[in-house]
């Protein structure tokens, strides 16, 4: 991130979409069992929403998430040059971003993929900025958009109560280096630990008669509650410092931590770990749960449609998950219009 960087690159505008059914705590206590006391107490999750149906897909949820940050600037979906669309749920394995590009109109738009969970919008967004910033292009649409109801177990309480449905975007667009806005980046993964959290496909137990082909179908879910807790409140507080210290800055210099919105209790420990104040701490998933690669997008729409940030804010964002896959990105905000 050092030596051929010609530009900067600000956000210009952020969307966000929700299902419109919701499910709260209570209503869960019906399908498993728990309660509203201990998954509120345990997570800070009252309530999530669900893409209910089988008319609509993360594909629907990322278009409007799209659409509306489009609106926001009344930007010509034409003149994006890149879509990236983080998901881990899409509705077509050879790729979804092609169907939202194909939706939203943005015809002369290279669109693809990103798997990696809910770290996916962190380095969506860090892959979208070294094309902005090498000049390659010049506007760019990320998106982290989820549908994990789909892919959670409906009886197992202890992954079912988390997970929510959202999509979140935001558009990237290439400026002079004083404006920049995306300060510096810290990216990590360890893949000694995958099985903490995983979807994985399982293979049939038997062969293709004649070929010796085994084919199969993806799992439910799995997770290992307790050790991706601890990985997170300890990893995630180390990103954000050696990010901080890149830039030879301070915690004291923090205006809002946008974390993946996991664990109300992860949220808190981060921020104690690094002795920032609560008062920082951007949350929203009270009302969502955890929304996977849409989860800071969608925080940060909601922040900025509630007049939280101010021009030059300085906004840590750390995603963190399944991989394991974690890292940190510093914003200072710019109040921006569409040149
Ligand atoms: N309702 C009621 N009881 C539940 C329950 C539920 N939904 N889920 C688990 N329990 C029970 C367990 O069976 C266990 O009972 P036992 O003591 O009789 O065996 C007890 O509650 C404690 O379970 P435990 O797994 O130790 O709870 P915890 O304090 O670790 O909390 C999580 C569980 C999932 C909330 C917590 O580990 C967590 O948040 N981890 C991080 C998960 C995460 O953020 N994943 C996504 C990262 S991107």
């Amino acid at each position: 991130m050092k030596s051929f960087i010609s530009q900067g690159v600000q956000i210009l505008a952020t969307g966000s979409a929700v299902p419109s059914v919701s499910l709260n705590n209570d209503q869960i206590s019906k399908i498993v069992e728990t309660s509203d006391d201990w998954i509120f107490t345990r997570t800070g999750i009252k309530e999530r929403r669900l893409l209910t149906g089988n008319q609509q897909s993360v594909i629907d949820l990322a278009t409007v998430a799209s659409a509306r940050a489009l609106d926001k600037i009344s930007m010509n979906p034409a003149q994006l040059d890149l879509i990236i669309l983080a998901t881990s749920s899409p509705n077509d394995l050879f790729g979804s971003a092609s169907q939202v590009q194909f939706e939203i109109g943005a015809i002369n738009a290279v669109a693809f993929d990103l798997t990696a969970a809910c770290s996916g919008f962190v380095l969506g967004l860090v892959t979208a900025v070294q094309y902005l910033r090498t000049g390659s292009y010049s506007n760019a649409l990320v998106i982290g958009a989820d549908v994990l109801s789909k892919w959670v177990n409906w009886s197992d309480r202890t992954t079912c109560i988390l997970f929510g449905d959202a999509a979140g975007a935001v558009i990237l667009q290439s400026c002079s280096t004083i404006d920049n806005s995306i300060l510096d980046f810290q990216l990590n993964t360890d893949g000694n630990y995958s099985n903490y959290l995983s979807i994985q496909y399982q293979i049939d137990d038997y062969p293709h008669p004649l070929l010796n082909l085994y084919q199969g179908s993806f799992k439910f879910i799995s997770m290992n509650g307790k050790e991706v807790y601890k990985f997170a409140v300890s990893q995630v507080p180390l990103s954000i410092l050696k990010c901080l210290n890149n830039l030879n800055m301070s915690v004291n210099d923090i205006d809002w931590l946008l974390l993946h919105q996991a664990n109300e209790r992860i949220l808190k420990a981060v921020a104690e770990k690094l002795s920032i104040s609560d008062n920082k701490i951007i949350a929203n998933l009270g009302k969502y749960g955890n929304t996977s690669a849409a989860s800071i997008p969608l925080a940060l729409d909601e922040a900025l449609a509630n007049n939280k940030i101010a021009n030059n804010d300085i906004i840590v964002i750390a995603g963190f998950g399944a991989g394991l896959t974690w890292g940190t990105i510093i914003i200072r905000w710019k109040s921006s219009q569409l040149k």
